[in-house]
């Protein structure tokens, strides 16, 4: 594994280990990787109000762009699923709103096997607001 990719998973593996699940009890983890090369990471936060959870993913941008960086480079996400886990719509339309098309979105078991897919392969016909 690229070594790139290992600091992403690794990154994932350690936020997923924060992750706040008590109503699905199921552990997410996301790493980021920004144009500058620095890693963000975030984790699955739930809510008593389950509309209000955010996934591991959308927690890892809203870091980045915290951060000051609004472009993704490559995107991580491992769960506690025994196959890939995929991104979920929402999370798909804004990851697509930073990253380019050719972005890489690697998507992990828990045992860390990944599946990797384009950002433009999860999402063909991604929405930008142009008027
Ligand atoms: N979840 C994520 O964090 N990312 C995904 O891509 C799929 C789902 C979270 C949301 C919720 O806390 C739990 O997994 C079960 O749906």
């Amino acid at each position: 594994m690229a070594d790139r990719k290992k600091e992403l998973l690794q990154a994932a593996r350690k936020a997923r280990a924060k992750a706040y699940a008590p109503y699905s009890n199921f552990h997410v983890g996301a790493a980021v990787l920004g144009a500058s090369g620095r890693i963000y990471s975030g984790c699955n936060v739930e809510n008593a109000s389950f509309g209000l959870t955010c996934c591991a993913e959308r927690n890892a941008i809203f870091a980045m762009v915290a951060a000051g960086e609004t472009k993704i480079r490559e995107v991580l996400v491992i769960g506690e699923s025994d196959g890939f886990l995929p991104p979920c719509g929402a999370c798909r339309q804004v990851i697509a709103e930073f990253a380019p098309p050719a972005a890489k979105v690697h998507m992990c078991s828990k045992k860390g096997t990944c599946r990797t897919s384009s950002v433009g392969e999860l999402v063909p016909f991604i929405f930008h607001l142009k008027k």
